[in-house]
């Protein structure tokens, strides 16, 4: 049984499989599991829906404050065009304050949390238990990425993909606000040469370690 409150936060860059161990963590640890992304993709998807644009600064912090992922379809949300137009909104210093409050208050619960993203042990939850930061080659991630999207249907070239996923690196690692970095005290998790059952045994052992649950 995990400790009451314990917070677990998975940050990482794209397609890095952090989405995936957040989940399977949460489900192993009976946590409640945020994926953070999925707030900038649905403020994205509400201004692209709109008609304005995604530099629109005024819109996009009204998007991202009426915000409510119910209304939005996931697969759409998933989508390389999402992905793509989020992280430009993500690098808007307003969007991310618009966002802090509800990351924040999901994590509060009593029943602790899982929460994934790029600033989860940086910035939302900086006093978390456990942060592990997930990393793997971006060509492994372009893989990964492109099997993916092809499983759900859509058209994938993988030249385009690994440049996509250079593209985000930069602008997520580069922005000012609240960039992707690693924490000082997150653990590293390279999943280059690991599958998802290995990468998720060490995510296991990581998050028993870090919280005393060994
Ligand atoms: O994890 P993802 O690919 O679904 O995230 C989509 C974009 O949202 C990503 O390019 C950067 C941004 N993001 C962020 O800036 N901070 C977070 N905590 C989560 C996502």
């Amino acid at each position: 049984m995990p400790e009451r409150g314990l917070v677990i936060a998975i940050d990482g860059p794209a397609a890095s499989g952090k989405g995936t161990l957040a989940r399977r963590l949460a489900a192993q640890f009976g946590l409640p599991h945020l994926d953070t992304g999925l707030l900038y993709r649905a403020t994205a998807c509400a201004l692209l829906d709109d008609g304005r644009a995604l530099d629109d600064i005024r819109a996009a912090v009204e998007a991202a404050r009426g915000l409510a992922l119910c209304d939005f379809d996931e697969a759409r949300l998933r989508s390389r065009e999402l992905g793509e137009a989020s992280s430009v909104v993500a690098a808007i210093p307003q969007v991310r304050a618009a966002l802090i409050e509800a990351q924040r208050s999901f994590a509060a619960r009593s029943e602790g949390a899982v929460l994934d993203g790029r600033d989860i042990g940086t910035v939302i939850c900086p006093d978390a238990a456990v942060k592990i930061f997930v990393t793997a080659s971006a060509e492994k991630r372009a893989q990964r990425r492109a099997l993916e999207l092809a499983s759900r249907g859509e058209r994938v070239d993988y030249a385009h993909i690994l440049e996509d996923i250079r593209r985000r690196d930069e602008r997520d690692s580069g922005r000012s606000s609240a960039p992707l970095k690693i924490a000082d005290d997150a653990v590293r998790l390279d999943t280059t040469d690991l599958d998802i059952e290995a990468a998720f045994a060490a995510a296991r052992d990581i998050v028993r370690e870090k919280a005393e649950l060994a």
